[in-house]
Formats: structure tokens, C-alpha cells, sequence
């Protein structure tokens, strides 16, 4: 009785604590590159560029972020401060994308990007992590899983009912391959995460060419809509519109008509309920005009229709390799890089429903983005109760899977809190040197194609974007690999960055 007194204590504290530590967030450094998506109404956006300048960045890759921040969009909130939670935890990557798996969709999946530096290397062969976000302390556990050849600037798209996500295009790990080489991806990855299971799709004769920093999004159809960015020499055409059908897994090509958008790439792109696409900014070939227009496709006419919005409000200045996220019926854009060497740290909500540019966020519709799978029981879309029970035994799961968690972070601030760096505004990343590592070679990977399945839910998209000319990544890397496998670490069987400090906030005095 006392121990489930103290219990208790404990957590009504750590709940202060946490709520202290939200109403005191400042915003967080400027940023792009970086990648978002939605989880149980929770927003998480990971890594990026953090460095002053696009071409100081370009140049030093050591600035890419491990920053991972969170933002509850249950509630109301003010763009001018939403009230981020923040830690540091993982790789320093940019040019990744973000995604949903585990059984119950609580993982976060990062996939590729461009590492920080030689000491982040070995990650390239196994560049796929989950991130339990019920778990407070959770660090990113590597999968085990060669997902294909190295690659960034590709695309991330979830099926939310079965926790499936497709990886598309992208360009390699080598970060001047932009301006040098014309390696671009037309693979299609399929990844399991319930099973761990991976598969490269086949390809067909209306598969795309190769591209990056085009947009992928998921429509409640079950189909995956491509669009834009950059094949071969140039951009693509925006009539052209390729959809992947991952029922049938089939792509097929579209033509749109309508007032077509201009071609661009590291543009962002959301779904809505109701089989639209909405895309914005982004940027021309030669990154001298950034777009800040918002165009809607839609793809419930015999023939896909694009239409320019005007938007009212405080329009938000041009940017590109942002991220949007579909957040009920409103459309969160998240930092991005803005003309003269400025990115920004902010913030914007767009309303879908009157395309109008909000001030403060209210949660609209946030049903239409639920992410906990719809059901785990039958496959009938008729079975909206074994949903809903399946989804209050989730809910109540979760409920003591988060207070254990908020029980073993306070155990684990209280051992470990002379591990907190102290906050700054720029040098934010705890040193590789400092984190306690475990390296893991996976023994290889494994290819199980899976018959489609019939029922669906609605999906998000990861929108991806963005560019390097110069990489860091001067050492051989099988020499760095092999150098790794001399060392005794290298027999554990997972990677592991032990994470240095607990959720914390950025510090508004260093703002
Ligand atoms: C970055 O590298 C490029 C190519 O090597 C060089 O032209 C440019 O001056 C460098 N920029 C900075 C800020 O160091
Ligand atoms: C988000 O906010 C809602 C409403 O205040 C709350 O019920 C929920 O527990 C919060 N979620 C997290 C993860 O803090
Ligand atoms: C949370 O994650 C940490 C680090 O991976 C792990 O040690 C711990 O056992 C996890 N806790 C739960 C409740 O899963
Ligand atoms: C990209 O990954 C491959 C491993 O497949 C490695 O050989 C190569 O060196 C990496 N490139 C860079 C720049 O790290
Ligand atoms: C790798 O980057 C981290 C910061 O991101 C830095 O502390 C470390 O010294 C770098 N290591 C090398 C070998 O460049």
C-alpha cells in the first residue's frame, strides 16, 4: 500500500514535471531536411540540418541534427509557441524519412538519410530504427534489416491497418551523388514491422524512373500517390501522376488536368479524408525560386484534377524541405529552408476546410487521422465494434504502458541526471565519443512477399526533400566496417544509442 503510495506520488510529480516542462518549451532550432509524421495525436518530427547556412551545412555534415521533438496536438495550441517536448536521442541524420510501425502502431521507423560522419557510418548498412513512443526512455533500436542499397531524399508512406510502410526512389548515401552521379532509386521497398519482414517490389511497366525529392502520399484507397521532384536531368511534369496500388501491387500512370502547379521538387504533400492530395512549396532546378503556393489534386475524378488554392491569412514566407502533416482537417507545416541562408523554427496551420492560415491550432476532425490500427481482429471494414474494443484495450495498455514509462523516467532522471548536457542553442548534439554504443552486422536480410490484403485505412504521407553537394564521409566505409567487426562489440545483436538525457526543453534563455 505504501509502494503504490509512493507510486503514485511519483507519477502526479513526473506529470508536473512534464507539464512544467511543456508550458516552458521554447521554440527549437531552425531547420530542414528534417522528417515528421503523426502518432496517436502526438506530432514527432526527427533530425535535419541544423546548421546556419545552406552552404556551411552543405559542407559539414557534422550539424545534422539527433533531435527528436514532440508536440500533442490533442490540445489548443498558439503557432507562436506550441509548447514543443523535446530530447536528444539516436543518430544525427538528415534527408530520412519518418514512419509508423509495431503491432499497435506505436513505432516510430527512420529510414536512410544522410549520417553525420565517419562514427555514424557503420549505420548505413542497417539503416532502418524503431522508436517505441510508449516507452519515455525508448532510444532507437537498429532493425537488423539491409533494406536495399544506402539512400536518402526518398519517400515513406504508411498503411496504417497492417503497420506496412513503401519506400520509395531516393538518391545514394554518397552526398554529392546530386550533382555528380545519376544514380536515382525506382525501387519500391515493401517493410513488415509487425514481422520485421522486407521486400523489394516488382517492377512493372508503368513503374516510374528513378527520382527523389518528389512527395509520396497514402490515400484511404489504399494507393500511393507520387508526385513531382526530380528524374534524370529535370523535373517532373505535375500532370503526371504515377500510383502505386499496393492492393493489387500495381503502379499505374495518370494524367491530371486542371490548373497544373509548376514542376518543382522538396516540395511536401498531404492526404485527405476524402481522396485529395495537397501539396506545398518546394523549389525550382536551380534553387533560385522557392514556392510558398498551396494546389489540391484531386483523385476522385474519372480524370485526376489539379486546382491552385488561395489562402488566406498570415501566408507563411516560400520554403522547401519542410514537412506537412495531416493533422484531422488541418495541414501542419513544420520549419523548412527559406531564401538567404535562413531556415526557419516555425510553425503553420493550415485549415483545409476554408484554406485559411490559423493563428492558434484547435484540433479539428482529429479522427480522420487516428492512428491506432482500426482493427486487430477481423478483417471485415464492417467490424467497427471489434474496433472499438480493440481500441479501448489499446487505450487502456497504453495508459499503463505510459505511467510505467513516466515510473522508470523518473527513475531513470533521478539515477541519470548528471548525464543532462546543458542546453545550447546550437551545439545542441551530445557527442558520438560520449554515447555508449553497441554495433551490430546483420547477418543479412530477408525477402517474403505477401499476398494483398483487402481492408484498409486512411494513411499519411512522409514527405522527404531535400539536398547535399559535399559529403564528410571520407574513409573507405569497408574499412570502417571492418575495423568495427575487430572490435568485441560488434557481437551484440542490436545497435544501441543509450540516450543522454531524459524529455527536456530547449531553454529560453539561450533563444
Ligand atoms: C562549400 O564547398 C564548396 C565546394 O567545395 C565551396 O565552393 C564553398 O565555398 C564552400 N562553402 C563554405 C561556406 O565553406
Ligand atoms: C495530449 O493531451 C491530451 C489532452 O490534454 C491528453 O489527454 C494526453 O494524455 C496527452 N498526450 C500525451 C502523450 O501527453
Ligand atoms: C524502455 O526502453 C528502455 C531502453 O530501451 C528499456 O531499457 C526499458 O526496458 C523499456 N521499458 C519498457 C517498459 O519497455
Ligand atoms: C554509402 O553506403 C555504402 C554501403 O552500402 C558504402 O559503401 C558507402 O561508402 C556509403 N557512402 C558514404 C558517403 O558514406
Ligand atoms: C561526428 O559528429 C559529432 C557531432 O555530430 C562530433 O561530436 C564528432 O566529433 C564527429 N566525429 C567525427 C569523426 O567527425
Amino acid at each position: 500500500m505504501l509502494i503504490l503510495k509512493q507510486f503514485t506520488t511519483l507519477v502526479a510529480t513526473t506529470c508536473i514535471e512534464l507539464l512544467v516542462q511543456s508550458v516552458n518549451a521554447a521554440l527549437p532550432d531552425p531547420r530542414w531536411g528534417h522528417a515528421a509524421v503523426l502518432l496517436r495525436n502526438n506530432l514527432y518530427i526527427y533530425g535535419g540540418k541544423v546548421g546556419l547556412t545552406r552552404e556551411a551545412d552543405l559542407n559539414d555534415t557534422s550539424q545534422n541534427s539527433n533531435q527528436l521533438l514532440m508536440l500533442n496536438v490533442s490540445d489548443s495550441f498558439s503557432v507562436s509557441d506550441p509548447g514543443w517536448m523535446t530530447r536528444f536521442v539516436g543518430p544525427n541524420v538528415a534527408y530520412h524519412t519518418l514512419s509508423i510501425g509495431g503491432s499497435q502502431n506505436e513505432l516510430l521507423v527512420l529510414y536512410g538519410g544522410e549520417y553525420a560522419n565517419s562514427t555514424d557510418e557503420q549505420i548505413l548498412e542497417n539503416p532502418l530504427f524503431y522508436y517505441n513512443t510508449l516507452n519515455s526512455s525508448s532510444v532507437w533500436d537498429n532493425a537488423g534489416l539491409s533494406l536495399g542499397t544506402p539512400r536518402m531524399s526518398h519517400t515513406a508512406v504508411t498503411k496504417l491497418d497492417k503497420s506496412i510502410n513503401y519506400f520509395f526512389g531516393g538518391i545514394p548515401n554518397v552526398s554529392n551523388s546530386l550533382i555528380s552521379s545519376q544514380v536515382q532509386f525506382q525501387d519500391l521497398f515493401k517493410l513488415d514491422t509487425k514481422n520485421n519482414l522486407w521486400s523489394l517490389q516488382s517492377t512493372d511497366p508503368n513503374t516510374p524512373s528513378g527520382r527523389f525529392h518528389h512527395t509520396a502520399t497514402i490515400l484511404s484507397d489504399g494507393k500511393m500517390y507520387v508526385i513531382g521532384g526530380y528524374s534524370k536531368d529535370e523535373l517532373v511534369d505535375m500532370s503526371q501522376i504515377y500510383v502505386y496500388d499496393t492492393i493489387n501491387a500495381k503502379w499505374d500512370v495518370q494524367t491530371a488536368g486542371g490548373k497544373l502547379p509548376t514542376a518543382r521538387r522538396a516540395h511536401v504533400a498531404v492526404g485527405t479524408h476524402d481522396g485529395k492530395v495537397i501539396i506545398h512549396g518546394g523549389v525550382n532546378i536551380n534553387y533560385n525560386v522557392l514556392y510558398g503556393d498551396v494546389a489540391v489534386l484531386d483523385t476522385t475524378q474519372s480524370q485526376f484534377v489539379w486546382s491552385i488554392k488561395e489562402t488566406k491569412g498570415a501566408v507563411p514566407p516560400a520554403r522547401y524541405s519542410h514537412t506537412a502533416t495531416m493533422v484531422g482537417t488541418n495541414m501542419l507545416i513544420a520549419f523548412g529552408y527559406l531564401a538567404n541562408d535562413v531556415s526557419d523554427n516555425n510553425i503553420y496551420v493550415l485549415d483545409t476546410t476554408t484554406f485559411t492560415w490559423k493563428e492558434n491550432y484547435t484540433p479539428n476532425n482529429l479522427d480522420y487521422t487516428n492512428t491506432i490500427p482500426h482493427s486487430g481482429v477481423s478483417q471485415e471494414p464492417s467490424s467497427s465494434k471489434a474496433g472499438t474494443i480493440a481500441g479501448s484495450v489499446i487505450g487502456v495498455i497504453s495508459f499503463f504502458l505510459l505511467i510505467g514509462g513516466l515510473f522508470l523516467f523518473y527513475r531513470r532522471r533521478k539515477r541519470n541526471a548528471f548525464y543532462a548536457a546543458p542546453y545550447s542553442s546550437t551545439g545542441e548534439q551530445p557527442s558520438n565519443q560520449d554515447k555508449s554504443k553497441k554495433f551490430s552486422i546483420s547477418s543479412g536480410s530477408t525477402a517474403v512477399e505477401e499476398l494483398p490484403r483487402l481492408s484498409m485505412s486512411s494513411g499519411l504521407a512522409v514527405p522527404m526533400a531535400g539536398t547535399s553537394k559535399n559529403g564528410a564521409h571520407g574513409k573507405d566505409y569497408s574499412t570502417i566496417l571492418e575495423e568495427r567487426m575487430m572490435d568485441s562489440d560488434v557481437q551484440q545483436s542490436n545497435f544501441l544509442i543509450v540516450p543522454k538525457s531524459p524529455l527536456r526543453v530547449t531553454n529560453p534563455d539561450n533563444n
